[in-house]
């Protein structure tokens, strides 16, 4: 069992690589140690080998609170990290106690890893799965990230594995010189997991890649913007600002488009994931997503796929709800005709500006009231303790 399971996390890293994570050596050789089923004792071990994101608990509704994220996207964000051996690490968000794992692995004997949790229970399983691994040297805290953890700063590397919308006074007070911190960001409703340096009194990115995190509770959760359209199929709509929504509705406008409008357009799925989500966030107010459990009821067409959901994005108005499919791969448009022009002709502007995704963007985040002249061009993002602006070089 032992070599099946190392054959196992061999072809997962082969598999990583091929998809651009584990590029670092150093992330690499953790991906090929660690042994991802002992954090999912749950599972049948070779299950935990699959690059799939694991949810580990779940509140009253249905919604995923923990889990053991995709290895992929893991990798990706340790490469942003780059931490070196002997480095001191702060993470946000324990869940399994995997990732902590990966990153002492990586500081080695000499680094330090201390991770946190807001749920005392999932800080319990962490020690457990970690102390089960033969890991040692970990410090694993019941507390809110957003405060960071200053008994052991300053830190070299802080990393969140966990989605966050604001970024804390805390992690830039407790960073020391030369230090990163690597966060999966919300930019109006998508998330970017962005790698900071900071630069005097703000942080500018270094790099910025797609992801799809839970969002971060506590302290500096962000507004409440998700809403649960359909139990039983786990329909949710995500809208870039907390507002009223009439689901009744939205579900009637799903199930009764006026009209579809095919827009010629067909891109591949990386670069709608990457792309199109992202354009229409930052330029559409009433630009939505929603996704459903498995291969969709209402969402069937959608044209994003991950391993257990399906999702769109769309736009949301008095005039009613517009949302995207793909049909043969083609992005199509349906729902009501005005708002469904609109749409489409997002589709195609994205589509005629080169299909535009995170290639190039750059996210500086200055102190919330910045002025204006003060802070450089681009798209200004407001948050409660950060003024992002986003640009393209
Ligand atoms: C995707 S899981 C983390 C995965 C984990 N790194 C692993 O390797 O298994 C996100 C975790 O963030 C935690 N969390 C949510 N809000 C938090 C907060 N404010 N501070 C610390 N942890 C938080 C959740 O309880 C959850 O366990």
């Amino acid at each position: 069992m032992g070599a099946e399971l190392n054959a196992l996390r061999e072809q997962l890293l082969v598999h990583v690589r091929e998809q651009g994570g584990a590029t670092d050596a150093l992330v690499a050789d953790a991906l090929r140690t660690v042994p991802r089923h002992i954090f999912l004792p749950d599972l049948p071990p070779a299950a935990a080998y699959r690059d799939e994101a694991i949810v580990t608990k779940r509140d009253e509704d249905g919604q995923p609170t923990s889990s053991s994220s995709q290895p992929t996207i893991m990798a990706i964000m340790l490469d942003q990290l780059g931490a070196a051996r002997g480095q001191r690490v702060l993470e946000i968000g324990a869940g399994t106690g995997f990732n902590a794992a990966l990153l002492k692995h990586i500081v080695g004997p000499k680094g330090k890893v201390v991770s946190l949790d807001l749920d005392a229970e999932i800080v319990e399983r962490a020690e457990e799965n970690l102390a089960a691994a033969g890991c040692e040297g970990i410090k694993v805290l019941n507390a809110d990230g957003a405060l960071g953890h200053p008994g052991k700063a300053p830190y070299d590397r802080i990393i969140a594995t966990v989605g966050v919308w604001d970024l804390a006074p805390a992690w830039h007070e407790q960073l020391g010189p030369q230090g990163r911190l690597v966060v999966p960001l919300d930019l109006r409703g998508v998330q970017r997991s962005v790698c900071f340096e900071r630069v005097g009194d703000h942080w500018t990115s270094v790099s910025a890649r797609p992801c799809g995190f839970m969002r971060m509770r506590g302290a500096l959760a962000g507004p409440e913007r998700n809403y649960l359209l359909d139990k039983q199929t786990r329909l949710v709509l995500s809208l870039p600002e907390a507002r009223d929504v009439d689901a009744a509705a939205v579900l009637e406008a799903l199930d009764a488009p006026e009209v579809e409008i095919r827009t010629g357009v067909t891109p591949e799925r990386f670069e709608l994931f990457d792309g199109f989500a992202l354009w229409l966030a930052i330029r559409e107010p009433r630009w939505f997503s929603l996704s459903e459990m498995d291969s969709g009821t209402r969402l069937r067409n959608a044209p994003q796929r991950s391993q257990d959901t399906v999702a769109t994005s769309g736009i949301l108005d008095d005039y009613g709800l517009a949302t995207l499919s793909a049909e043969k791969g083609e992005l199509t448009v349906t729902g009501a005709e005005r708002t469904a022009e609109e749409l489409a002709a997002h589709v195609v502007e994205w589509d005629e500006a080169g299909r535009p995704g995170s290639a190039g963007l750059r996210i500086d985040a200055y102190p919330a009231g910045t002025p204006t002249d003060e802070v450089a061009g681009g798209i200004v993002i407001d948050k409660k303790c950060v003024r992002l602006v986003l640009s393209w070089s």
